[in-house]
């Protein structure tokens, strides 16, 4: 399977949008299994859609977007040196991605993503963080209230509108984004776990 393809082809069941091509390029020349690079293009796609909600509901919440769809684009790329925890547990892939994103000259900047998505409660979290921590979380529909309570006091710190108000538009996002689930999980799924 084209490691390529299958980060940038057009795919309308379920719509995903492709992989940033600099992503694409480097997840080709780790030579990334398929599956992976699957699950980073269905992560991605919902983090592109959290932006994309964020930036109608409460633009006054200023967000880098280009870091946020990186994040989510190489999240778990330590996984490729971890190929266990693809299909187990485990979170050497954490530090992993990081590193590894750091030896193919990433900043630090961007290369925290891969180190920090399993966590949302270390200090000097960022929106950007939590974003896609969450896209980590909902392409499959879990949902996480401690996850998404940080969220949304975000949106109250810089909307304005009372938290039981942004709780209510984060649930009808999320739920909307947690109907495609299936039809993601089935993507990922039919993409193998080794090249
Ligand atoms: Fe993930």
């Amino acid at each position: 399977m084209d490691v390529l393809a299958v980060a940038l082809d057009d795919c309308r069941t379920p719509r995903l949008r492709p992989l940033p091509q600099e992503v694409a390029e480097l997840l080709r020349d780790l030579g990334a299994p398929p599956r992976l690079v699957a699950h980073l293009r269905a992560v991605h796609e919902v983090a592109g859609q959290l932006l994309d909600w964020v930036a109608e509901h409460c633009p006054a919440l200023e967000l880098d977007r280009g870091a946020v769809l990186f994040g989510a684009a190489t999240h778990d790329i330590g996984k490729v040196r971890h190929p266990a925890e693809l299909s187990g547990p485990g979170s050497a892939h954490e530090p992993a991605g990081r590193d590894l994103l750091l030896e193919h000259g990433v900043s630090a900047e961007l290369a925290r993503f891969a180190a920090g998505h399993a966590t949302w409660d270390a200090p000097g979290t960022r929106a950007e963080d939590l974003l896609v921590s969450l896209a980590d979380k909902v392409w499959k529909n879990k949902r996480v209230p401690d996850l998404e309570d940080r969220v949304v006091a975000e949106l109250c710190r810089v909307g304005g509108r009372p938290g039981w108000e942004e709780f209510l538009a984060l649930d009808e996002l999320l739920t909307r984004i947690g109907d495609g689930a299936d039809e993601r999980l089935a993507y990922q799924a039919a993409h193998p776990v080794l090249g």
